[in-house]
C-alpha cells in the first residue's frame, strides 16, 4: 500500500530542486528500496520463501544491483530484460515468464545464474524442446482458475486471466509437464488484477498444490509471482506464513515483487504551467505528464494544510501533452480564502511514484521523458 508520506532524503531532495527547476522529475530513495529489500531478505530466511525481482518494475542498474545483492535473483520477460541485469548472476535464478517466449534459452543463463523458463501456452514448447541441453522448466496456470479477477477487472467480457494455461485443461497439462528430457520444476501464478490478499495467495498455492497432486508431478517450486503491495507491510510476514503453510516443506515458495520494491520511496516535482478556474474546480496544466512519464504510479500532490489554508479547493491536473487523457488526477487541496491553490510558475510535489514509471519513462509529442534521481 503506497504510502502518502515520504521519507525526510526525499523531501530534501525535493526542497533542493525546487531552487532551480530542470523539467519533470522523478525521485527514488535508493536507500528505502534497500531497506525494503532487507526486509525481505529476512523473510527469506523467517518464513522460507524467496523474492525474485521482476525486473520490468524498476530499470534502473542500481536498483539491480541491490535486488542481486539481497535477493535471490530476476524475473524476466526476455532477452532484452535480461541483458540489463548485473554481469554477474552466480548464485542467483532467473526465471523467464512471458506470452512470448525468448527464442535462444540458453543465452539466458550466459551470466552464471541458474535458470527456470516457465511455459505460458502450449505453443511456447518448441522453444523449449529447441534448447539444446536440458532446462528446468514450469508452467504459468491462469491465476483465475483458483480466484475471481480482483478488483480492476480487464475491459474485455472476459473474466479470465489472459496469461497461463487454465488449470482445466488437465490433459493438455499432463502433456506439458512430460516434456522429457527437461525436467517440470513446478507451477507459476500471477495474480496481476490488483488488490490481492493474504487470502488470495493462500488460495493460489492451494489450487497449485491439488492440482499437482492430481498430475501425479513433484512440485519442487511454486512461483506465486507479484502484487504483493496489496497487502499493508506489516501483515506481510504473518500472511507469507500461511502461504507458507499451505505448500508441502520440500516445495521452494517464490515470489516476484515488483511494484512492492519502490512502494513509497518515489517523489515526483512538477510545475504548473497553466491553471484556470473551470466549472467550479481549478483546471491545471503540469510539465508533467501522467501517460508518458508515471505510468504505473498513484501520484498524490503533497500539499500540507496549514494555520491559512482554511479553504479547501478541487483541482483537476492534466499532463503538458496534447492527449485528453493526460490526467493526473483529481485532488482536494488546502487554499487560503480567496486564493486559488496553485498558479502558473509553482511548483508541486508528489508522492506515489512507482519504479515502473522509471522502466516506461518517454517523451511524446516533443516533450522529453522526465529526469530521474536515485538519491544513494
Ligand atoms: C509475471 C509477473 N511477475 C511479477 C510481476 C510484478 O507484479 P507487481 O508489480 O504487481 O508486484 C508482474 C507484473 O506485471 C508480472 O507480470
Amino acid at each position: 500500500v503506497l504510502s502518502h508520506r515520504i521519507s525526510p532524503r526525499l523531501e530534501l531532495a525535493l526542497r533542493e530542486a525546487a531552487n532551480g527547476h530542470r523539467g519533470p522529475t522523478l525521485f527514488f530513495d535508493l536507500q528505502a528500496i534497500r531497506a525494503r529489500m532487507l526486509r525481505l531478505a529476512d523473510l527469506q530466511q523467517s518464513v522460507g520463501c524467496r523474492f525474485v525481482m521482476a525486473a520490468k518494475a524498476f530499470r534502473a542498474p542500481r536498483v539491480y544491483e541491490l535486488a542481486a545483492e539481497l535477493l535471490a535473483g530476476f524475473d524476466v520477460s526476455n532477452l532484452n530484460e535480461y541483458e540489463e541485469l548485473p554481469g554477474d548472476l552466480r548464485g542467483l535464478r532467473v526465471s523467464v515468464s512471458a506470452p512470448v517466449l525468448p527464442s535462444d534459452l540458453s543465452a539466458l543463463q550466459k551470466r552464471g545464474n541458474a535458470l527456470l523458463v516457465y511455459l505460458d501456452a502450449p505453443d511456447q514448447l518448441p522453444r523449449l524442446r529447441a534448447a539444446g541441453a536440458p532446462v528446468a522448466f514450469g508452467i504459468r496456470l491462469a491465476s483465475t482458475s483458483f480466484v475471481a479477477p480482483g478488483p480492476r477487472r480487464p475491459s474485455a467480457p472476459w473474466q479470465e486471466s489472459r496469461f497461463g494455461v487454465a488449470a482445466r485443461d488437465v490433459e493438455t497439462l499432463a502433456a506439458l509437464t512430460a516434456c522429457a528430457p527437461h525436467r517440470f520444476a513446478g507451477f507459476h501464478l500471477h495474480h496481476g488484477f490488483g488488490g490481492n490478499t493474504g487470502e488470495v495467495y493462500v488460495e493460489l498455492a492451494r489450487g497449485a498444490v491439488e492440482l499437482a497432486a492430481k498430475l501425479g508431478v513433484e512440485l519442487r517450486v511454486l512461483d506465486l509471482g507479484g502484487g504483493l503491495h496489496g497487502i499493508p507491510e506489516p501483515e506481510l510476514p504473518g500472511a507469507l506464513a500461511r502461504v507458507r503453510e499451505a505448500v508441502p516443506a520440500a516445495t521452494e515458495l517464490v515470489f516476484e515483487p515488483g511494484a512492492l520494491l519502490s512502494a513509497g520511496a518515489g517523489a515526483a516535482l512538477a510545475r504548473v504551467e497553466s491553471a484556470q478556474p473551470r466549472d467550479g474546480a481549478l483546471v491545471c496544466t503540469l510539465d508533467l505528464s501522467a501517460a508518458w512519464h508515471l505510468r504505473w504510479s498513484d501520484p498524490v500532490p503533497l500539499r500540507a494544510p496549514t494555520a491559512q489554508a482554511s479553504a479547501r479547493r478541487r483541482v483537476l491536473l492534466f499532463g503538458p501533452t496534447c492527449s485528453e487523457h493526460d490526467f493526473l488526477g483529481a485532488f482536494t487541496l488546502p487554499a487560503e480564502p480567496g486564493r486559488e491553490p496553485l498558479a502558473a510558475g509553482e511548483l508541486l510535489a508528489f508522492a506515489g511514484i512507482s519504479g515502473y514509471s522509471v522502466s516506461c519513462n518517454a517523451g511524446f509529442n516533443g516533450i522529453p521523458p522526465a529526469r530521474v534521481v536515485l538519491l544513494e
